[in-house]
């Protein structure tokens, strides 16, 4: 056991700070799947630490590779500056990337790297004397991070509150969940596609194309609780966007590197957007990074508009393609290539399915969505006080079961490591099953 420490000075993001601190759960080591608790308690981790630590925690190779980087270069500009390893990272991402997306741009964390998503639409629409094009289009319930642009487009109500207008000129597609005639879909549900329609029924027609620079979804909306593209649906958006010249951003922070089984959800889609946005499993969570994967004709635009000497993009973080970050990255897109791990996670998918969907017909759960190795499980929720019954199973599976969940409002989320087990699997769903049996 270790010593609890002071938690008065830390202020802890998108928690419940003084429900927190009032019954800390501490985490203190991580091995493969599992956690270990301050109080010894080995913990399986089915959300990969937030969506992040794909290949498993303390990979020894990304850990290796961060600890001679340190040793190496610890820290160097990539502002009129380069280091080979950044160079190194960026091929090794645009060789995973789907075909055609072959340029990166190094951003922090997912957010920094929505936002820059966005300044190049903006800035690829004036490059090319079409400044006209300023209006962003997102999606309710999505999220693409914290920053003014990200929680502009997105669309989680209780993220945008507090913090004023956001950004002018954005617009927002519906959210395409509907338990109503898709509840306990296996995989893409069946209805719903139209709803892409409205892009270019409502919001085109309302603000004019002419305006509109791009639309940014998540393939799969993660944060908000697991929501599936109908079938069809991303097809329709693309051929809208390309009938009027809009660039597509797919925000693949979560579905990046192999979550749904495929390097990419654009694979696993067969949808081809303008631009993703990456961070989370591009590093295996070990160092914050992230990044905009993009075409060249987008890029080279950029190139085009500018005099050879002149910066093309003002634009850029300080620890954009830190050291640490780029040979983590470098590491882990190795590991998962040479460890075939999304290959790993197609395979695993169908009984991860299977066993999700075995909690069926327990009571109060609603409606159960999966994909490769994600699943939301959505409870009823007690009247009046949405969300108090994920958050009992969420705390209890911690405490009891020795189990990692991830809860948003009644929904609970699993994205286990893309290395865990059968017998894991059956750990974690048999966990929550009994958690969900003990409700009232
Ligand atoms: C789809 C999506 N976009 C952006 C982000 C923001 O990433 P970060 O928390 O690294 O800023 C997240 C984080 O969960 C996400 O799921």
């Amino acid at each position: 056991m270790s010593q609890s420490p002071d938690t008065r000075h830390l202020w802890m993001p998108f928690t419940a700070n003084r429900q927190f601190k009032a019954a800390p759960r501490m985490l203190v080591s991580a091995a493969g799947m599992y956690y270990t608790s301050d109080d010894d308690r080995r913990i399986l981790d089915g959300t990969a630490g937030l969506w992040c630590v794909n290949a498993g925690h303390g990979h020894p190779r990304i850990v290796a590779a961060i600890q001679q980087q340190a040793a190496a270069m610890g820290y160097a500009p990539l502002f009129q500056m380069g280091h080979p390893v950044a160079f190194e990272a960026a091929t090794a991402l645009a060789d995973m990337a789907p075909a055609g997306l072959d340029r990166v741009f190094f951003c922090d964390d997912g957010s920094s790297a929505v936002d820059t998503a966005l300044k190049i639409a903006l800035g690829y629409h004036r490059a090319r004397g079409d400044a006209g094009r300023i209006r962003l289009i997102g999606r309710e319930r999505g999220y693409h991070g914290v920053g003014f642009g990200g929680i502009s487009v997105g669309g989680i109500a209780g993220n945008r509150r507090q913090f004023g207008t956001g950004l002018p000129a954005t617009d927002h597609l519906r959210h395409p969940l509907d338990i109503a005639r898709n509840a306990f879909s296996r995989g893409q549900p069946e209805h719903g596609a139209e709803l892409a329609d409205e892009l270019e029924q409502r919001l085109l027609a309302l603000h004019d194309p002419s305006t509109v620079a791009a639309v940014i979804v998540e393939p799969m909306q993660g944060s908000a609780g697991v929501i599936l593209p109908p079938r069809g649906y991303l097809e329709k958006l693309r051929a809208i966007c390309d009938r009027h010249g809009i660039l597509l951003i797919f925000d693949e922070v979560i579905t990046g590197f192999g979550r749904l089984g495929a390097a990419f959800g654009a694979d696993h889609f067969g949808v081809q957007p303008d631009m993703i946005v990456c961070a989370k499993g591009l590093t295996n969570g070990a160092v914050p990074m992230g990044a905009v994967l993009l075409r060249a004709g987008i890029h080279d635009a950029f190139m085009d508009a500018a005099p050879a000497d002149s910066i093309e993009f003002a634009h850029g973080y300080t620890y954009s393609g830190h050291p640490l970050a780029a040979a983590a990255a470098l590491a882990t897109l190795q590991v998962y290539r040479e460890e075939k791990l999304f290959e790993r996670a197609h395979d695993l998918a169908p009984y991860f399915e299977t066993a999700a969907h075995s909690l069926k017909d327990l009571p109060l759960v609603k409606d159960i969505r999966n994909l490769g190795l994600v699943c939301g499980i959505e409870l009823e929720s007690r009247p009046g006080k949405v969300g108090a019954r994920a958050y009992d199973v969420f705390q209890r599976a911690f405490h009891e079961k020795g189990l990692l969940l991830r809860v948003t409002g009644d929904i609970i989320a699993l994205s286990p490591p893309l290395v865990i087990e059968r017998a894991q699997i059956d750990e974690l769903f048999n966990g929550i099953s009994e958690l969900i049996k003990a409700l009232d």
